[in-house]
């Protein structure tokens, strides 16, 4: 049943990436890092909407170069807002009325597999809400201002947050409707009491924040998994 509809931020400045132009331009294996993103829903018989969430700033760069594939991938385009929290709230003004789950992916996390999407989906599916998250691997310290140790923390039940974060459509409205800001829809859903189920992920399903993300990120796509 086509009822999930995917928003996808990319209306940030790309800061610390430091480009001429927004990181989400960035060609990744000979495709636009926003595009990959865009690629792993496209093709899904549930979903059955995708929004792009592009600051003003990009709109013209957008549809100069990728405006016709955007209309031939049915994407449809929201202006952003000033934090990513602002960006996600406006395009959940713009969900269609069949979409009975929302799906929150930013567009610069292109190399999400296929079968941990599956997975965050079915899971959101059951229980309402469900991220992808990476467990911690290393050894985690505490520390306090001056970077003196204060502690080693257990890193038992700690994860990483990454996306997909996939909600039931009212669940997320009602979040965000709560006002405030967080860094990811989880934390925002979190604040309404609900539970939030998070499905095991890998590094692989890396977020391009850095130049230097470029290459792992070619590196995954490039490998046949
Ligand atoms: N994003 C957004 N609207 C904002 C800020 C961020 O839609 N006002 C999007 C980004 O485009 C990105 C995702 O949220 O796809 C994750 O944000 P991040 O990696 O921090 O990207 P930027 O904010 O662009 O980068 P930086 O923080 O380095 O400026
Ligand atoms: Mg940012």
């Amino acid at each position: 049943m086509r009822n999930v509809s995917v928003i996808i931020p990319a209306a940030g400045s790309g800061t610390r990436f430091g480009a001429a132009s927004n990181k989400i331009f960035q060609p990744l294996a000979g495709r636009a890092i926003f595009l990959r993103s865009i690629d792993l829903f496209a093709a899904r018989d549930d979903v059955c909407q995708i929004l792009l969430v592009i600051s003003s700033e990009d709109s013209a760069e957008l549809s100069g170069r990728f405006g016709e594939e955007l209309t031939a991938l049915g994407v449809e385009l929201v202006e952003g807002g000033d934090r990513r929290s602002d960006s996600v709230r406006k395009a959940l003004t713009h969900l269609d009325a069949g979409a009975e789950l929302v799906c929150v992916h930013d567009a610069v996390r292109p190399c999400a597999s296929p079968e941990r999407i599956d997975a965050v989906f079915q899971t959101a599916a059951e229980s309402g809400a469900a991220i992808l998250a990476c467990p911690l691997h290393g050894t985690i310290k505490k520390t306090d201002p001056s970077g003196k140790i204060l502690q080693t923390v257990d890193r038992e039940g700690l994860w990483e947050a990454q996306t997909p974060q996939v909600f039931d459509r009212d669940l997320l409205i009602e979040a965000y409707a709560l006002g405030g800001d967080a860094t990811d829809d989880a934390e925002m859903v979190q604040r309404t009491g609900r539970e939030v189920i998070v499905v095991a992920s890998d590094i692989n399903n890396i977020k391009i924040t850095a130049r230097a993300d470029l290459v792992p990120a070619e590196t995954i796509i490039r490998s046949d998994r």
